[in-house]
C-alpha cells in the first residue's frame, strides 16, 4: 500500500509489518524519513517536520539523509549517481512529478544541464521493497552523449542506533556463502565482484542489526541485488554514525555507460527488507518474496535429479550414460542430466567449448536416442552447456577468433583453457541463440544446466570506442538469451551454475529454476554452505547432491550414505555418485532415501525454514514447516564424552496441538517440542537423522 501526504510530497509505503517513508522538501531534496515497523501517514508527517541537523562548516546537512545522493552540490557521501556531460560533471535535479500505481511509486526528476531524466522507482512486495532507477538522455538528437560513470540502483538509510553489526556471505570456489558477522566501524565496507559474474566471493547481500538480533528475535535489515555481473555494495558508517547502503551493477569504472540522446539505462533491482523476527524471520521473508515474485513457477516442486559429472568427468559415452540412467531410474530419480563432455571434441577441458553439437564418436545418433531412453525409463532428460565460453581449440574459435573478449595487442588470458565470448556483439548473441535453439529442438531436452567457468580478465572489444559497453551488456545478453530460450521452449527448466555457486543472485533466479549451490559436495562442509545460502535464498532453488564416499571432489572425507543423504535432503535432492560402484545394499538404501525425500519434498521446498542450531555447533539442525507438516533434519558432527547431544527445541508449531512422529509413531505435545525439545538419539561422529511430524 502507498499513501501520499496532503501536499503530495510525503510518501508512505507499507508492507504487512513494515513501513518506509520519504519526503521531498521545497528545495526538491528527496529525504529519507523511515524504514522499520509500520507507521501511519501522520507519523511520517511528524518525522518530515523534524528539521535536518544545522549545517556546519565541513559538514553537509544532506549527507546520510538522502534517498539517492547524487554527485555534486553540498554532498560528500559516496554518490549513487555520477554523470559527466560536455564539460560538466555531477547532477542537480528538479522534481518533475510523482506517479503511484498500486504497489509502485515513481518519482521523476530532471537535470536541465545534462538534459537527463532520473526516475526513482519503489515497489512493495510484501515486506520487501524493490528499488531501481531509470536514467534517460532527453536532449536533442545532436546533443553529445552523457557518460554515466556510476548509477547505483538505490541507497538505503538505516535509523540512528549506537552500533550496527554487518552480516555477509563470503567465500571462494567450493566454499561459497559462508556467513560472517562483525561490528561496523566508521568508513566504508565494500563487497562486490570485479569478475564479470556474481562471483563465489560474496553473495550480493548484506544484513544489518543493531541491538544483538538473534535467530528468532530482533530487528534485521537486509539488502540484496538482482544482478549477475560485476557489482558493488558499499556499507558506509558516516561520521555522525548514520549507516547507508548503496549498491548497483558494475565495479570501479566497469559499470560505465555512454547514454546517447533518447537512450535510457534501467538499473537492476536492489531489494530491501526489514524484519523484526530476527535472522530467521528475515530469511523466511526473503524466501517468501522469492517464491512469490522472483523464481519462475516456484509453487512447482523440483524433481530429484541424477548428474553424472563426479562419476565420469569427461570420459563419457552413450552406453555408459544409459547404464547410469538405468541405475538412477531404479532409485526413483526423476531427471537425468548428462554433464560436460557430450559435445564437439570435448574429451578434456582443453577443447570443444563453443561447438554445441553431440560428439559423433560418443553420441553417434545425436542426443535423441539417449533422451528417448531416459524418457522411456520415466525420467526427464537434461544436458550441460557453457554457452558464454569457447576453447581456442574449437571450430567456433577457429572460425571467429575475433568473437572473444580481448584487448588488442595483449595476451588472451585463459583460465581452464577457455576464453569469454563477447556477448555485447550482436552476431555472437545471434549465433548462440541459433545454436541453443537448434540444440533444444534436436532432442527432447527438458533441462539445461548452464555453466560459467571463468571470470572476465580481458574485457575488451577491439575497435570499439570507449567506454565499451561490455560488462553490463554481457549480463543483459545472457538475460536476453535465457528469456528468449524460455519463451521458445517453455517446458525446459534451467539451472544456473558457475563452477558451483559463482552466479547466484536475484537476477539470475528470476530466469532459472534452481542453482548449483557449490562444487563442494562434501556433506559436512555443505552444512555451512547451505546455512549461508539459506540466509537469503530458499531450499526450492538450492541443488544438493549425494556423491561418493570417500568424497572424490574435494577432501576424501568418509561419511555414511545416511549422513550424505540427510545433508542433501535440505535442498533440491540430487545424486551425483558413481552408481556403478554402489553396492546392492547402498542402492537399496538410496532408493529408500529418495522415496522419503519425495514425501517430505513439499515441506522442504515450499515450507518455512527454521534454523534450530547452526553448523558451527557439534549438533546442528534445521526444520521446515508447511501447513500441518514439519520436518526436522539434524546432523551430529562429533559426540564428546559420550554425552547425549542437546535436545532440539522446535519452532513454528502450535503449543496447544499434538504432533505425531511418522518415523516412530509416537505422539508429541506441541508445547513440549517447543519448550523442552526433541531427543535426537544421535551418537558418534557424522550421524544424522530426519524426523517427520504431522499435526494431529
Ligand atoms: C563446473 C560445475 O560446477 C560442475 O558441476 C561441472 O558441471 C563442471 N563445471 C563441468 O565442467
Amino acid at each position: 500500500m502507498i499513501e501520499v501526504g496532503e501536499d503530495g510530497r510525503t510518501w508512505l509505503l507499507s508492507g504487512p509489518t513494515s513501513g518506509y517513508a520519504l519526503r521531498l522538501t521545497d528545495r526538491d531534496e528527496l529525504l529519507h524519513l523511515h524504514w522499520g515497523p509500520r507507521i501511519t501517514l501522520a507519523d511520517a508527517e511528524a518525522l518530515a517536520a523534524q528539521p535536518l541537523p544545522a549545517e556546519r562548516s565541513f559538514e553537509s546537512r544532506l549527507d546520510g539523509h538522502e534517498e539517492y545522493p547524487v554527485e555534486g552540490g553540498r554532498r560528500f557521501v559516496r554518490p549513487a549517481l555520477s554523470v559527466r556531460g560536455a564539460g560538466v560533471r555531477g547532477s542537480e535535479w528538479r522534481f518533475a512529478e510523482a506517479a503511484t500505481e498500486r504497489e509502485e511509486l515513481r518519482l521523476h526528476f530532471t537535470d536541465a544541464v545534462h538534459r537527463l531524466s532520473i526516475t526513482l522507482v519503489y515497489r512493495t512486495r510484501g515486506d520487501v521493497i524493490e528499488r531501481f532507477a531509470v536514467l534517460r538522455h532527453d536532449g536533442p538528437a545532436d546533443a553529445p552523449a552523457l557518460e554515466l560513470l556510476r548509477a547505483d540502483s538505490a541507497t538505503w538509510t538505516l535509523p540512528a542506533r549506537d552500533q550496527w553489526r554487518l552480516s555477509q556471505l563470503h567465500g571462494r570456489w567450493a566454499a561459497e556463502s559462508r556467513l560472517v558477522r562483525a561490528d561496523l566501524t566508521y568508513g566504508e565496507q565494500v563487497i562486490g565482484s570485479r569478475r564479470g559474474h556474481t562471483g563465489h566471493q560474496h553473495l550480493p547481500w548484506v544484513a544489518l542489526d543493531a541491538e544483538g538480533a538473534t535467530e528468532e528475535h530482533g530487528e534485521v535489515y537486509g539488502c540484496a541485488l538482482a544482478w549477475s555481473g560485476s557489482w558493488r555494495i558499499c556499507v558506509g558508517r558516516l561520521p555522525d554514525g548514520t549507516v547507508q547502503i548503496t549498491g548497483g551493477q558494475g565495479h570501479d569504472d566497469s559499470g560505465q555507460e555512454l547514454l546517447a540522446p533518447g537512450a535510457q539505462v534501467v538499473t537492476p533491482v536492489f531489494a530491501g527488507l526489514w524484519s523484526d523476527g530476527g535472522f530467521g524471520g528475515a530469511s523466511r521473508a526473503w524466501h517468501a518474496y522469492q517464491r512469490a515474485h522472483v523464481i519462475p513457477d516456484a509453487a512447482e516442486p523440483r524433481p530429484v535429479l541424477y548428474n553424472s559429472w563426479e562419476a565420469t568427468r569427461f570420459d563419457i559415452s552413450e552406453e555408459q550414460q544409459r547404464t547410469l540412467a538405468g541405475k538412477a531410474a531404479a532409485l526413483g530419480v526423476e531427471l537425468f542430466v548428462v554433464d560436460d563432455g557430450w559435445f564437439g571434441r570435448r574429451v578434456s577441458d582443453r577443447a570443444g567449448l563453443g561447438d554445441w553439437t553431440p560428439a559423433p564418436d560418443r553420441f553417434p545418433g545425436g542426443l535423441k536416442p539417449l533422451a528417448d531412453e531416459v524418457h522411456a525409463l520415466g525420467m526427464r532428460f537434461g544436458i550441460w552447456v557453457e554457452p558464454e565460453m569457447v576453447n581456442p581449440d574449437s571450430d567456433l574459435y577457429r572460425a571467429h577468433p575475433d568473437w572473444v573478449q580481448h584487448q588488442p595487442g595483449r595476451e588472451r588470458t585463459e583460465f581452464r583453457n577457455q576464453l569469454v565470448l563477447n556477448l555485447a556483439r550482436e552476431d555472437v548473441r545471434e549465433h548462440l541463440w541459433e545454436q541453443l535453439d537448434a540444440l533444444l529442438s534436436s532432442a527432447p531436452i527438458d533441462y539445461v544446466k548452464w555453466d560459467f567457468n571463468r571470470c572476465f580478465s580481458d574485457a575488451g572489444w577491439p575497435g570499439e570506442p570507449y567506454p565499451q559497453r561490455i560488462w553490463n551488456a554481457h549480463v543483459h545478453a545472457l538475460y536476453g538469451l535465457l528469456d528468449r530460450l524460455r519463451a521458445a521452449h517453455p517446458a525446459v527448466a534451467f539451472e544456473s551454475c558457475s563452477g558451483g555457486g559463482g552466479r547466484v543472485d536475484l537476477g539470475i533466479l528470476s530466469r532459472t529454476d534452481q542453482v548449483w549451490t557449490s562444487d563442494n559436495t562434501d556433506p559436512l562442509d555443505r552444512l555451512a554452505v547451505q546455512h549461508g545460502f539459506g540466509q537469503l535464498h530458499p531450499a526450492r532453488v538450492m541443488a544438493a547432491w549425494v556423491t561418493d564416499s570417500p568424497n572424490t571432489q574435494l577432501n576424501g572425507r568418509v561419511s555414511t550414505l545416511r549422513f550424505r543423504f540427510v545433508s542433501a535432503l535440505a535442498g533440491v535432492l540430487g545424486i551425483g555418485g558413481d552408481l556403478t560402484r554402489w553396492s546392492a545394499e547402498e542402492l537399496a538404501e538410496a532408493a529408500d532415501w529418495v522415496t522419503l525425500y519425495k514425501e517430505i519434498r513439499p515441506v522442504v521446498q515450499l515450507g518455512d525454514l527454521h534454523r534450530l542450531r547452526p553448523p558451527s555447533e557439534p549438533l546442528s539442525a534445521i526444520q521446515y514447516v508447511h501447513g500441518d507438516e514439519t520436518v526436522v533434519l539434524a546432523w551430529l558432527r562429533a559426540q564428546s564424552y559420550g554425552e547425549e547431544p542437546p535436545r532440539l527445541r522446535l519452532k513454528g508449531l502450535d503449543p496447544t496441538a499434538a504432533y505425531v512422529c511418522q518415523d516412530t509413531g509416537k505422539t508429541h505435545r506441541g508445547a513440549v517440542l517447543l519448550h523442552h525439545g526433541l531427543r535426537t538419539g544421535l551418537r558418534g561422529d557424522l550421524d544424522a537423522a530426519v524426523f517427520r511430524f504431522r499435526r494431529v
